[in-house]
Parts: structure tokens; sequence; C-alpha cells
């Protein structure tokens, strides 16, 4: 019985990162490995929920018993969020590009003898975490961010929070020094309307586990 306390439950996890094409061979990213998001996706899927799984171009393959949906750009992860609502509970984990290209060029750029490097002209990507939670139909109950931080973790973690109008924020400490971003363990501090939660460093599958968990708390 415990073990399905997410049957019937549908839950959108968003995960890895995006690529944002520069011209057909290159695109900008960042060093998310997905690893954080497949493992909540699995512990969801062990829970009973059904999971639909949106994913960038990840470093780790996506988890068995989930719905894969593959992207590679922002805005096509955000296609692929509306397209699977409605939810009861939607998690982000992407490392989604904050700008992409928008004179991103159709064919392979080249030098051209100038010694002048092309100018990218860039534009903001959607927010998905602040649309989802801004959505006045479909809205799903709970919406979970997460806040990648380098410094003041807690402080601006917080002011996401509010900002992003999402229920909870998963803050870590992403600073090259922890390890974390493309490590197997992660320290994280759950924030909800309660206030700040601090977990003991432990494996991303145990972060995994523990969000689950407590998600099936608040929508199981
Ligand atoms: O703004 P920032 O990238 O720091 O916020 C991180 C949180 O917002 C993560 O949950 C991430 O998945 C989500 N996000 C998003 N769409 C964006 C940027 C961030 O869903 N364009």
């Amino acid at each position: 019985l415990t073990l399905a306390r997410l049957n019937g439950r549908h839950v959108i996890v968003t995960s890895g990162p995006t690529h944002e094409p520069i011209d057909p061979v290159r695109y900008i990213a960042n060093r998310s490995s997905g690893s954080q998001g497949a493992a909540i996706a699995a512990a969801l899927r062990d829970l009973g929920a059904r999971v639909s799984f949106v994913t960038g171009p990840a470093s780790v393959p996506p988890p068995a018993g989930v719905e894969v949906i593959r992207v590679e750009t922002a805005r096509q992860m955000r296609d692929a969020v509306e397209a699977a609502l409605p939810a009861d509970a939607a998690v982000m984990a992407a490392a989604v590009a904050d700008w992409r290209v928008t004179n991103a060029s159709d064919s392979k750029m080249k030098k051209d003898g100038s010694g002048r490097p092309p100018a990218l002209e860039m534009s903001e990507n959607p927010d998905i975490l602040a649309w989802i939670s801004h959505l006045e139909q479909d809205r799903p109950r709970l919406v979970v961010g997460f806040a990648a931080e380098t410094n003041d973790v807690l402080r601006h973690a917080t002011e996401k929070r509010l900002r992003k109008g999402c229920d909870w924020i998963v803050a870590n400490d992403v600073s090259p020094e922890t390890g974390i971003m493309g490590g197997q363990e992660n320290a994280v501090t759950l924030i909800s309307q309660h206030g700040p939660e601090e977990w003991p460093r432990m494996s991303k599958a145990e972060v995994a586990r523990r969000l689950a968990d407590r998600i099936a708390e608040e929508i199981g």
C-alpha cells in the first residue's frame, strides 16, 4: 500500500540541459547531466505515479517505466510540458538555457577572413517554471522548482520561489568545489511555504526518494 501512494497521479518532470542552436553543428549548452531529474522520475514511478519525463539532451539515460519526451531547445521543452498537461504535480529539474540565439544560421558559419567573430544576437527563453506556476487553468496542484546557485543560496532560492510562483524550491549549491554538478551526491534545502528545511548531503537517488515521498504526502 505504501508503495502505491501515487497511483493514479500524473507528474511531469523536466530534466537535463537544453541546447540552443547557433548553426546546424553548434549550440549553447550547460553542464547539467540530468542525473537528479532522472532519479526523481524513477522515484515517482516507484511510488506508482504516471510520469511524463520531458528531457533535454542529458548525459544519463532516462529511467524505464516513464513516458520519455525528448526535446532540444527551451521552447520545445515548454511546448512538450504544455502538451503533457494536465498533471497533479510538476517538478522542473531541467537546466533550461536562459537565452537562445535569434540569428542562428541555417548553414555552418564560416570564418570570413576578416578576423572578426560573428555577433550572436540573443533573446530570452520562456521561463517554463514561472509559466506553469501562473497558469489559470490546469495549474498542477504542486509545482516544484530547483535553484542551483553558487552564492547566497538560501536568499536567492527564497526570492526565486516567490518570483516564480512555485510551491516548493529545491535549492542547492553548485559551486565547482562541491562536485555536485555531474556528481553522484547532492546537498539540498527544501523551501516551502513553511520555510527552509536543510537536508544532509546524500546521493541524488536518496534526494529523489525523499522528494518523491514529500510529494506523495502532498498530493497522494
Ligand atoms: O531562473 P533559474 O534558471 O535559476 O530557475 C531555476 C528553476 O527554474 C528550475 O526549476 C528550472 O527548471 C526552471 N526554469 C524553467 N525555465 C527556464 C528557466 C528555469 O523552467 N527558462
